[in-house]
């Protein structure tokens, strides 16, 4: 009923993955496929076999004794056949599973090398939980469903089609009557299937919003106690755990709904085998040994099946996550390289932009509106204004986390965008309104900033960024683990610790976003000096408060609600009475907001 619904076949998901991440293991999946082959076909000997077993070693022992030589290598044969069914059964799944394994690998691979192509719009989209569970728990759902189906499909199909041949070898017109029963069987598994694939959807779903609160909570945790609201999480985390678990409870109900309806066909087969096979028997066209072994074929083949049913289930669950992934997959940076791009080589550069306009949202009013300055090279351009005003997102500009809407960013006249992004940001260090520390050492955060940094570099950066005795403090020195966003450091200590990233970057482009608005006034004089050094032989562009940054600035740009509303020096600015001088006048700007 909902086929129609479903956007994408089973095939037409399937094909590509098959191809994009088979294919490399394609002359593993042969040895195992051999492998199967070998099982199966042992499989359907055990159940060729009995028919001599019973009418010769057995019933043709009862009347004739003379003939009991034929039992030792009956069993003997019989053995044989359960041994080289279970080595080459290992082999094969053990061969299977590493190459599962290896294809989910490859995804996961991939779909983070994929999501560190997107640009911020697409992580502001989406939350890190989602994200992280679409790389986790998402390829895991596949994993499962690649492996069920990779060791399930091939051995089963062939020891199901192996066993097959055996019935209708034995009584063709059995096995007929036997499987006029399967269209029924499949067509009310594929229903099921279908079912289970929405579910799973949902069930992944839920699960990236599980993990997104959890997230959401763990990193908020001092607001959480701060404000006590620990039992609204509670609550707010009951309720995504509930509703996984209710996804789940009806997803096993279905799944499970395929046993009691198989069984309960395969009761009555057997039933209407005996009966007529029993008939057969006494009309003289069957051997009790041939209705045996007919039975114990359609009885090994029901395994097979059973596992086969189950095995449609799993992998339609894999098809739910895999469109979960591939909706990931599908997405595409809104900030691209021009093919042709250059490798920006500046040295002292200015920056410039040109009738800039940018919005975060194709709807909403623009951040920036018409913006037009230069930061002249080897000075310090100093952007003041109100909160919300769009100071940080010039710098992000700069940066081209985003292109505008109109107008351009240039770069001792190039284009940002005719360049490439590496070229682009190995000329500029960032130190930025929300400092980023990573779960690593401190000598392993500062050298973020420039890769195979030496020691005595790292050292030097802390120092010049007023770091160093601090560090020098903790108990393993630079070589301390910080935690998660730092949470073992001070506001103060962290920001230096991203200046120290910024310092031992040594690029000609600064950019700092009230890079020193968490510092108590002992470290702020202690890094000013530092950052004067620093914006000698550099371009700077600089966010900050505080009187002793901005008035010091060869050039100040004054920023309301995405405008530009002055421009000039302290002084000149201060003479003009304008907006500047009443944000000087009413204490303004030397607060930290
Ligand atoms: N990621 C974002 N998505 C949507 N809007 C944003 C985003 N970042 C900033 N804004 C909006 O853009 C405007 C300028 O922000 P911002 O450049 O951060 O201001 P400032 O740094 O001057 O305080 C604000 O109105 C802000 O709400
Ligand atoms: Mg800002």
């Amino acid at each position: 009923m909902n086929s129609e619904k479903q956007k994408h076949t089973t095939f037409s998901l399937l094909a590509p993955l098959v191809r994009t991440y088979l294919t490399p293991y394609g002359g593993q999946v042969a040895v195992a496929l051999l492998f199967m082959v070998i099982a199966a076909g042992a499989t359907a000997a055990f159940a060729k076999l009995l028919q001599p077993v019973l009418d010769k070693a057995m019933i043709g022992v009862q009347n004739d004794p003379e003939s009991v030589h034929v039992i030792i290598p009956l069993g003997a044969m019989i053995l044989a056949s359960f041994a080289v069914r279970g080595i080459s059964t290992y082999i094969s799944t053990i061969k299977m599973n590493k190459i599962s394994m290896s294809v989910v690998a490859d995804i996961q691979r991939d779909v983070f090398a994929h999501f560190m192509t997107l640009d911020l719009k697409f992580f502001h989209k989406y939350p890190s939980g989602q994200l992280v569970s679409r790389v986790t728990n998402d390829v895991s759902v596949m994993r499962v469903a690649v492996t069920d189906s990779l060791t399930g499909i091939g051995g089963n199909l062939l020891t199901l089609v192996f066993l097959v041949g055996v019935m209708f070898w034995q009584d063709w017109r059995l096995a007929l009557l036997t499987f006029a029963i399967f269209p029924f069987a499949s067509g009310l598994v594929a229903h099921l299937g279908r079912r289970l694939r929405k579910i799973s959807k949902s069930i992944q779903g839920e699960t990236a919003n599980l993990m997104e609160v959890l997230t959401q909570i763990f990193q908020g945790i001092r607001q959480v106690q701060a404000y006590g609201m620990e039992e609204r999480e509670r609550e707010r985390a009951g309720e995504a755990v509930m509703s996984v678990r209710n996804l789940n409870i009806k997803s096993a109900r279905i799944a499970n709904l395929s046993t009691p309806i198989n069984e309960i066909m395969v009761g009555a087969v057997v039933f209407g085998v005996i009966v007529y096979g029993g008939y057969r028997i006494a009309d003289g066209e069957l051997t009790p040994g041939g209705l045996m072994s007919f039975i114990a074929a359609f009885s090994l083949a029901y395994e097979p099946m059973k596992k086969l049913a189950k095995l449609n289930n799993s992998m339609q669950q894999g098809l739910g996550a895999a469109e979960r992934v591939d909706e990931m997959m599908k997405q595409t940076s809104s900030v691209l390289q021009k093919e042709n791009a250059q490798i920006l080589n500046v040295s002292l550069p200015s920056i410039t932009f040109d009738d800039v306009t940018f919005g975060y949202d194709e709807e909403e009013s623009h951040a920036l509106n018409h913006i037009t300055f230069t930061a002249e090279a080897g000075k310090v351009t100093a952007l003041v204004g109100p909160s919300g005003g769009g100071k940080s997102t010039i710098l992000s500009l700069v940066l081209r986390f985003y292109d505008p809407v109109s107008g351009q960013v240039m770069i001792d006249g190039t284009n940002i965008r005719d360049v490439t992004f590496a070229s682009l940001r190995r000329n500029m260090a960032l130190v930025s309104q929300d400092v980023t520390i990573f779960d690593d050492t401190i000598a392993g955060n500062i050298a973020y900033g420039l890769a195979g940094a030496t020691g005595d570099q790292i050292v030097e950066a802390a120092k010049a960024a007023a770091a160093h005795e601090f560090i020098e403090k903790l108990p393993q020195g630079y070589q301390t683990e910080v935690g998660e966003n730092g949470v073992r450091l001070s506001g103060g200590q962290r920001q230096r610790l991203s200046l120290a990233r910024a310092i031992l970057r040594n690029a000609p482009i600064l950019l700092l976003d009230e890079a020193t608005s968490a510092l108590d006034n002992e470290s702020e004089r202690l890094i000013q000096n530092t950052l004067e050094k620093l914006q000698k032989d550099r371009t700077t562009l600089v966010i900050a408060h505080r009187l002793s940054t901005i008035q010091h600035a060869d050039k100040i740009v004054v920023l309301d609600k995405g405008r530009i509303v002055e421009e000039g020096t302290h002084a000149g600015l201060l003479a003009t009475g304008g907006v500047y001088a009443r944000m000087y006048n009413s204490g303004l700007i030397d607060s930290k907001e």
